[in-house]
């Protein structure tokens, strides 16, 4: 019997690494129109303040990291690429990093608790009912009151709003699974959390779920 074969393994990304930097901060149409600001989008959404400790989920090349090292944050990290976290601690040497996988769960280190938990580009990975299990799993690793999370990534308001985006793209695009707020939204209130959808690009947004 054969092992079904991981759509997303962490080789897929190791090569990456090295042209990360230099392609996706410029692309103008999908997947990445609107990177830069979503990034931001996530750092306004966030918050934080000095001192916070922060964890970002799927660093890559430490991006989004960066910024809140910037505002002065303790700062965690993740990924399931090495090439990807070396980057990452080539940027925030005192950053401490992780190879994790994000479907597993988190090691007794990232125990936190974490003021924020941040992620970018990353959960498009996951089907819904996995992006909706990994955020409820990461509300224990939250500080209590006033955690959150917020989360960048690929997203659409709706199918019709895919649609469009797709039949524009042509060739560019590749099926993966991206966020639907009307579908993901709800699913999150219902697991038990506060949410809410800002989109950023045609096929960019970001998610901020609160306890
Ligand atoms: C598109 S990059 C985003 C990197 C960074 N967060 C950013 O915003 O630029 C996706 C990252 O998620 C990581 N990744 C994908 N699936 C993962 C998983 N299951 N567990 C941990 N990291 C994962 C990849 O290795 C890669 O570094």
């Amino acid at each position: 019997m054969s092992t079904p074969q991981d759509p997303f393994p962490a080789e897929d990304f190791d090569d990456w690494a090295e042209s990360y930097d230099q392609t996706v901060p410029t692309t103008t149409g999908f997947p990445f129109a609107g990177y830069t600001a979503a990034l931001e989008t996530v750092v306004a959404r966030a918050e934080a303040r000095p001192g916070m400790r922060l964890l970002d989920l799927g660093t890559g090349t430490g991006n989004l990291a960066l910024r809140f090292a910037a505002l002065g944050c303790e700062i965690w990290g993740t990924d399931f690429s090495l090439p990807m976290l070396q980057k990452a601690r080539e940027k925030l040497p005192a950053a401490r990093f992780f190879l994790h996988d994000l479907r597993d769960n988190l090691p007794p280190e990232l125990a936190g608790p974490f003021d924020r938990i941040v992620s970018g580009y990353v959960f498009h990975h996951f089907v819904l009912d996995e992006k909706v299990r990994i955020v409820t799993s990461l509300v224990p690793r939250l500080s209590s009151p006033g955690g959150r999370i917020v989360i960048a990534d690929i997203s659409f308001p709706n199918q019709s709003a895919l649609d469009k985006v797709k039949s524009a793209a042509g060739d560019e695009w590749e099926d993966e699974y991206y966020w639907l707020a009307d579908e993901a939204v709800p699913a999150i209130q219902e697991a038990g959390l506060r949410v809410d959808y800002s989109p950023v690009s045609a096929c960019a947004g970001v998610f901020t779920l609160q306890v």
